[in-house]
Parts: C-alpha cells; structure tokens; sequence
C-alpha cells in the first residue's frame, strides 16, 4: 500500500480528485496518510477533515526564517514518513534537504504543458492568463517528478487541453483542471502506486 502525503495551499480540488479516485477504484493499493496545508484558511483543509484524514498547517509566515521553516517541515513529513509526496497546489517551495531525502518521490501538477508557462511566478491563474496573453491554441496539464530547479524535474504525464475563442483566465483554468488536472495526476499516482513508474537519467518512464 502506497502511503501519500499531499501538500496544499488552496481550494484542493486536486486533493478531492484523489480522493475520488481513491474511492471509486481509479487508483488503487494507495492511502492517504495526511495532508498539509500552508494557509489555515483553505478549503482543501475542510476537504480532508470530511474524509477524517489527518491535516496539518504548517506555514513560513510562523517561523523566523525560511531555514527555520524549512528544518520544521522536513521533521513533520519525516513524522509522517510517507511513500510519495504529492503537491496538488502547493505554492511553497520544497526545501532542497527535502528534496534529496525523498528523491524520485515528490511530484507535482502544474496547469500548463512544460516547458510552456512554467517556471518562477508561473502559478494558479497566472499560467492561464500568460497563456492567453500569448494567444497559444493548445494548453494543458503536467505531472512531473519535483528536482532542486522550478518545474524542471523529469516529466511523468501530460494532457492537452483546447483553448476555446473568449475564454477568460477562469475558463481556461476551469477546463484545464476537469479535462486534465483532475485526471492525470491520479492516473499518475496509480502508476506509481503499483510499480508501472521508473526514473533514470533524468527521464520518467511508463513501464
Ligand atoms: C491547480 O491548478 C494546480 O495545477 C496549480 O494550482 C491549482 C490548485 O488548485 N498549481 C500550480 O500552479 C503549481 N505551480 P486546487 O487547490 O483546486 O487543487
């Protein structure tokens, strides 16, 4: 059974989409073991007290400085010593000893096809509206496994989604997350979950 962390920062509909998935059967042999959150005000906290999943708020703001934040958050995901960390709209960096403590097992979902619309300041509605700004035609969704860089770990999953004529940021945003987001990254977690994930030289492979 894959135990997993899922780290949030918002609305977590992401962590509902798991958590559906979880139910339904799409994934399978996989637990959620608990979720934190950054902002004690999010939604996704309330998401994962309904299901009874253990929730913790852990935030930068309530530590003298990053490297203290940082050296906290390691020891509490430590604490919970999971299989697979999963950032579905996390806005906080990883910090890097975290990173190498659990390399190849932290992934991310980011709302645009990388390398496209990624990278530092490209989050939440923003990757929407830099994508409209550009006038691209095509947009969509990216699961990736998380290195020291933004955005630049090896790419595990990745679905396209049409930009339709006026739509607006939250529009776009909208459809990314129901015909992408919300499918790929549990399709991702199930992979992982039973054996089907390998990374090696930097790339991430279906086997
Ligand atoms: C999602 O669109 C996710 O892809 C994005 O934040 C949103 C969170 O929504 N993540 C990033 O932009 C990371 N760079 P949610 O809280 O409803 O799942």
């Amino acid at each position: 059974m894959l135990r997993i962390l899922v780290c949030v920062s918002g609305g977590g509909t992401n962590l509902q989409a798991i958590m559906d998935a979880i139910d339904s059967g799409v994934i399978t042999n996989t637990e959620i073991a608990a979720v934190v959150c950054n902002n004690a005000g999010a939604y996704a906290l309330e998401r994962a007290k309904n299901k009874g999943i253990p929730a913790l708020c852990i935030s930068p703001k309530n530590y003298p400085d990053r490297a203290a934040f940082n050296e906290a958050f390691l020891e509490e995901v430590n604490k919970i010593n999971p299989d697979l960390i999963v950032l579905a709209g996390f806005l906080v960096a990883i910090p890097p000893a975290m990173i190498d403590a659990y390399e190849n097992r932290v992934i991310n979902i980011h709302p645009s096809l990388i390398p496209s619309f990624c990278g530092v300041g490209f989050y939440g509605l923003r990757v929407h509206e830099q994508a409209l700004a550009r006038g691209v035609k095509v947009t969509g969704a990216t699961v990736h496994f998380v290195d020291n860089g933004m955005d630049t770990g090896p790419i595990l999953m990745q679905k396209a989604v049409n930009v339709e004529p006026g739509d607006t940021p939250k529009q776009l945003q909208q459809r990314v997350m129901e015909e992408a987001e919300w499918k790929i990254l549990p399709a991702a977690i199930d992979l992982i979950a039973n054996g089907r994930v390998k990374v090696e030289d930097g790339k991430a492979m279906i086997i």
